[in-house]
């Protein structure tokens, strides 16, 4: 367990296709005592300019650096102690009660890091291969698949994230989740997302939902979901 710990970790600071691959779960220790802060943030798969203009560094700053490091923060003092210490962050998500604090921070936690691994400098344009056959074959198109998960997006009421899902029987679904709700709860795989609460776009689109959203298309790193495609 301990080494499938390093192998994640070091992973997780690799390229993006490695972190696309990668358990998203930085593991709480294995075995022997659990440290006092068993959940660490990840580091971003890029420089946090990276993604400027359409994403600024002072959005990265404030939504890694406080809010995705403020959910860490949060998880790090609401498991040690408490029947979740030890278990991975998937296991946490999984086993805490929807809605609860721990589920919330817990959640936030994973879907962030997946976010990061969602977007990329070098992203944008149309998926290729397995992942547009499937887009293909389960909505009609690519501009169908963008046309509805751009609606789901925008439509959603107050905070909550767009997802791309892989359900159990193996198909393709867009769905859009309030607060901090998660594919991961429910078994599903995720294999994309765009993060619409207001602090994801606020800085640089102020209210401007629409405008975050066309960013997103042009950020997105088709590689995430190509990777977890079953
Ligand atoms: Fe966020």
């Amino acid at each position: 367990m301990m080494d499938e710990h390093r192998v994640s970790r070091r992973a997780l600071l690799q390229s993006a296709a490695a972190l696309a691959a990668a358990p998203l779960a930085v593991r709480a220790a294995a075995a022997g005592a659990a440290p006092a802060e068993p959940f660490t943030l990840p580091k971003l798969p890029w420089a946090e300019d990276a993604l400027a203009p359409l994403m600024s560094a002072e959005t990265i700053q404030y939504h890694y650096g406080k809010h995705h490091a403020g959910y860490v923060a949060n998880l790090n003092k609401m498991v040690p102690g408490t029947e979740f210490a030890g278990l991975s962050l998937e296991d946490v998500v999984r086993k805490a009660k929807l809605d609860s604090p721990l589920f919330n921070n817990a959640a936030q936690v994973w879907n962030h890091t997946f976010f990061w691994q969602c977007l990329s400098p070098k992203g944008g344009g149309q998926p290729e291969g397995r992942l547009a056959q499937a887009i293909n074959k389960h909505f009609g198109s690519f501009a169908k698949f963008q046309a509805q998960f751009t609606d789901t997006a925008l439509k959603l009421f107050g905070s909550g994230w767009a997802w791309l899902i892989q359900d159990q029987e193996g198909r393709l679904v867009i769905e859009g989740m309030p607060n901090a709700h998660t594919p991961l709860k429910d078994g599903r795989t995720a294999l994309l997302t765009c993060d619409v609460w207001e602090h994801a776009y606020y800085i640089d689109y102020r209210n401007a939902r629409a405008k975050f959203i066309e960013a997103f298309w042009k950020l997105v790193n088709w590689e995430t979901p190509a990777s977890r495609l079953a």
